[in-house]
């Protein structure tokens, strides 16, 4: 075993992640460092003989690249109808396993591979456990060019501090699918601030952003999850799983 190998296979969450995986399966790719350590696993399944017959579709194209790489059958989401299971990273979730995602700009892909999967696995650290969602992070929005203007003025006057994302050259960063990025201020929780006009739980949210012409899609995950693994920082893990009504 070489020692990337022996790395990968102590990997606890990167293995707990691909655990559900079988010969013949279609596995969507999430995006960041969570799911770069699952696609090594993959990888490295698919390479030992472990797995047979995987094909992948990716969330970015750096999971697409990256995959690729490392010898993995990616083929196009365009020509894919569903995805056994997929596995992807976090930014930041409650114990009711709603989440926000996009910190690598990829939710839209993130989210239509999400529509797709019969089983949907994300991998964070416990760090990302948040009280109220929205504590530590911001709602990154992907908006069409066309639509900036009218979209940051009325996240202005909703008091969402729209905030479009840099690079290190200060240059606005753009999507795999070309556009924007806002990131927005979590609403006022209605139920502590019953007096501001602007509050809004994340299912509010969520639908308010979802009526906004001009949004790709965002990075509010709220029903998405079937699975969070948790990782602690000694590598054990914990687990929230979804219960199917
Ligand atoms: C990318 C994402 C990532 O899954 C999220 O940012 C978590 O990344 P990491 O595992 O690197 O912390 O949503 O758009």
């Amino acid at each position: 075993m070489s020692e990337s190998t022996t790395d990968v296979a102590r990997d606890q969450l990167a293995q707990a992640a691909i655990a559900g995986i079988n010969h013949r399966m279609m596995v969507g790719l999430g995006t960041g460092r969570a799911a770069t350590r699952a696609i090594r696993a993959l990888a490295d399944r698919i390479r030992n003989g472990g797995l047979a017959h995987i094909k992948a579709v990716a969330t970015s194209n750096a999971s697409a690249d990256l995959a690729r790489e490392l010898g993995i059958e990616v083929v196009e989401m365009r020509d894919t109808l569903t995805v056994d299971v997929l596995f992807d990273g976090a930014d930041e979730f409650d114990d009711e396993m709603r989440m926000i995602k996009g910190g690598g700009g990829a939710m839209t892909r993130e989210k239509i591979v999400a529509y797709a999967a019969r089983r949907t696995v994300y991998l964070v650290q416990h760090t990302k456990r948040a009280e109220r969602l929205g504590d530590s992070f911001r709602v990154p929005v992907e908006v069409l060019d066309f639509a900036l203007g009218v979209l940051t003025s009325r996240f202005e006057w909703l008091g969402l501090d729209p905030r479009m994302r840099l690079d290190d050259k200060a240059q606005p960063i753009r999507t795999d699918n070309g556009n924007l990025i806002l990131d927005l201020a979590m609403p006022a929780d209605p139920d502590t601030n019953p007096g501001d006009r602007n509050a809004m739980d994340p299912e509010m949210f969520r639908a308010a952003l979802n009526t906004m012409p001009g949004i790709v899609d965002h990075g509010l995950f709220l029903d998405e999850a079937d699975e969070i693994i948790i990782e602690d920082e000694n590598g054990d893990l914990s687990r929230l799983v979804r219960q199917k009504s």
